[in-house]
Parts: C-alpha cells; sequence; structure tokens
C-alpha cells in the first residue's frame, strides 16, 4: 500500500513539473487543482486505498490543497503587483514636464490709479455708485443747469444715439442728478467711469476718457470743505510737500466753479517738461452745488449746500507715471503696459 501512495505522488510531483513547464500561473492552476488536474484525480484515485488508509491520506491531500491554493493566490496577488508596477512604468507621463512660462498680465495704470482714488475716497467716508454711460439728455445736459441752447453744450460735444434725446455721456456729473433724485442728503459719493467727447486723438486729447466724479451735500458745505479734501487728495497722490490752487472758472451746474492745480510733482514747481515749464498741472474742475440743480432735485438750497468736483482719472495717471502722450493708455502695446507691474 505505502507504494502505491509512493507511486501516486511520485507521479503527481512529475505532472506538476511537467505542466509548469513554460505555462503561465493560471494555466499550471489549472494543471494541479482544475478538473482533471493532477491532485484532483490523485484525489479521484484514493477510492484504490485500502479503507483505513483513506481518512489519514484524505487529510495530507487536503491540506496540501489548501496549501497549494494559499500559495497560488501569493504568487498571483505577487505578479499581479509586479505587472501593474511595470506598467506604471512605461506609460508614465511627466506632469511636471518644463514649457514656457504663459504670460502673467498686470493690471492696466489706469486702473491701478483708479483703484487708489477710490481707496482714497472710500477711507473718507464716501460710497461709490454708478451711473450709464449711455444717457438721456436731461441727466447729461438739461439738470446740469445746461439747456438746450447753452454755449457750454458746443464744448461737450458728443456721439448721439437719438439725436437730441439720447447720448454717450460727455461727463460722470449726470451721475450727481440720478444720485440726488435717489438720496436725499447727508450725501457723500463717487461715481467712477468712461466718458465720451467727439474730440481729435492727439496726446492730451481721446474721445473716450475717464472721470472721477464727486458729489458732497449736507448742512453747512461749505468751499473750505473742498479745499480741504482735494488738497489732501493732491498730498495722497502726488506727495506731501504738493500744494493745490485754485482758479475762477465756470461749469453751468456750481456757483462758484473753480479749475484746481497741484504743484507739479515732477519738478515741486519749479517748471519742466511735464508741466510746460508753469509749474503747476491742471487736476480737476469743482465748485458749489448750483441751487437751481439742488432745486431740481428736490432738496432745499437753503438748507443744504454742497460741492461737487469732476478728477479726469487719465490727466492723473499721466501726471503720476510721467506718461507724455495720453494714446499710450489706449493702445494696449504691452512694453508699455509692462512698466507698471
Ligand atoms: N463735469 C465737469 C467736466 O467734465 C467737471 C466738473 C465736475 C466740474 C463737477 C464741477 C463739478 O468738465
Amino acid at each position: 500500500m505505502e507504494e502505491k501512495i509512493n507511486l501516486l505522488v511520485a507521479e503527481t510531483i512529475e505532472k506538476i513539473a511537467a505542466a509548469t513547464d513554460g505555462k503561465t500561473l493560471g494555466e499550471i492552476k489549472v494543471a494541479v487543482l482544475g478538473k482533471n488536474g493532477a491532485l484532483t484525480s490523485f484525489m479521484r484515485n484514493l477510492k484504490d486505498l485500502p479503507a483505513e488508509k483513506r481518512p489519514e491520506v484524505g487529510k495530507y491531500v487536503n491540506e496540501a490543497r489548501a496549501k497549494l491554493d494559499e500559495q497560488f493566490e501569493k504568487k498571483g496577488n505577487e505578479l499581479f503587483e509586479k505587472e501593474l508596477a511595470a506598467k506604471l512604468e512605461s506609460e508614465k507621463i511627466d506632469i511636471t514636464i518644463d514649457k514656457p512660462a504663459r504670460p502673467i498680465g498686470g493690471r492696466h495704470p489706469l486702473n491701478i490709479v483708479r483703484r487708489k482714488v477710490i481707496d482714497f475716497f472710500t477711507s473718507m467716508g464716501f460710497v461709490v455708485t454708478d451711473s450709464p454711460e449711455i444717457e438721456t439728455d436731461y441727466y447729461n445736459f438739461e439738470a446740469l443747469n445746461i439747456p438746450k441752447d447753452h454755449p457750454a453744450r458746443e464744448m461737450q460735444d458728443t456721439f448721439y444715439i437719438v439725436p437730441g434725446k439720447i447720448l454717450l455721456r460727455t461727463q460722470t456729473s449726470a451721475g450727481q442728478i440720478r444720485t440726488m433724485e435717489k438720496d436725499k442728503p447727508p450725501i457723500k459719493m463717487i461715481n467712477v467711469g468712461k466718458v465720451y467727447r467727439s474730440d481729435d486723438i492727439d496726446a492730451t486729447h481721446s474721445p473716450v476718457f475717464h472721470q472721477i466724479e464727486g458729489l458732497v451735500v449736507d448742512k453747512k458745505i461749505t468751499m473750505c470743505d473742498l479745499k480741504g479734501m482735494l488738497e489732501k487728495f493732491a498730498k495722497f497722490f502726488f506727495g506731501e510737500a504738493t500744494q493745490i490752487r485754485f482758479r475762477p472758472s465756470y461749469f453751468p451746474f456750481t456757483e462758484p466753479s473753480v479749475e484746481v492745480d497741484a504743484s507739479c510733482p515732477h519738478c515741486s514747481g519749479r517748471g519742466c517738461r511735464v508741466c510746460k515749464g508753469t509749474g503747476w498741472i491742471e487736476i480737476l474742475g469743482a465748485g458749489m452745488v448750483n441751487r437751481h440743480v439742488l432745486e431740481g432735485c428736490d432738496i432745499d438750497p437753503d438748507k443744504f449746500t454742497g460741492f461737487a468736483f469732476g478728477i479726469g482719472l487719465d490727466r492723473i495717471t499721466t501726471i503720476v507715471y510721467g506718461i507724455n502722450d495720453m494714446r499710450q493708455e489706449f493702445e494696449n502695446d504691452v512694453r508699455f503696459l509692462k512698466q507698471f507691474n
């Protein structure tokens, strides 16, 4: 009997050896544990053993089978890991590969200055409002004390959408009326944006430019308040040593009206190319809000007074950066724009 078992084991080992030669793990598994596999047929042949030997041999074979199963599983996992690693290695994409860097944009000088202006006025308690670029004749002219036949219209000729009625605003002052119709004093607002005039383009003119409108209406507002605030503004932008001066002027919606000059920050008032030798640079128009304008907005001019100012944002930007041709602000030449960031 011993002999028979030994023979069977030897046969099995031989079969496994033959089966593993050049085979895949799956094929070996079938050859050993499969339906017609070596171990399976060995099990089948157990019946030929004498009854008293069967339990012992059977137990031994079952244990061997469990061990084999375990080994196949382990080997299979190892192979899988190895293949996966090889596959990942061969299919690797290097996402850190160097590419030419994409140029990063920066802020336009006008925007840098615009933000600074807004910062300055909001820190003084002004509210930022918005008003339309496409305006009616009423808000842009009529309500600002500029009736149809007024000569001031000539200076601000613009682009009409509906002749005589709807136009591209010539001044952010239109926003003063919109605010005063909506809100009652105390009012402290600024309004920043594009304005349009049918001007020819040159170093100091453009049919599109930008204004910052300011309006303060309250009890006992005087020209001293206007002057004090504008002086702070000029010092903030052009340096502590900056002086300002008021020159009498005329705007239909302010009375009295002034043009405001700042001492030239480039030559400290001695006279240079930027200030055309005068030592002064005009920075804005301003004045005390005209009684008629207040009345038109249902604000009692005997109770309330106010001041308004209009700053040319493009002008301030050219002064701050010493830009000698305003056209450069609109040409989008990257070499020019790069200098400000
Ligand atoms: N709107 C005027 C202009 O465009 C400027 C201004 C604004 C003057 C407010 C006085 C008060 O020239």
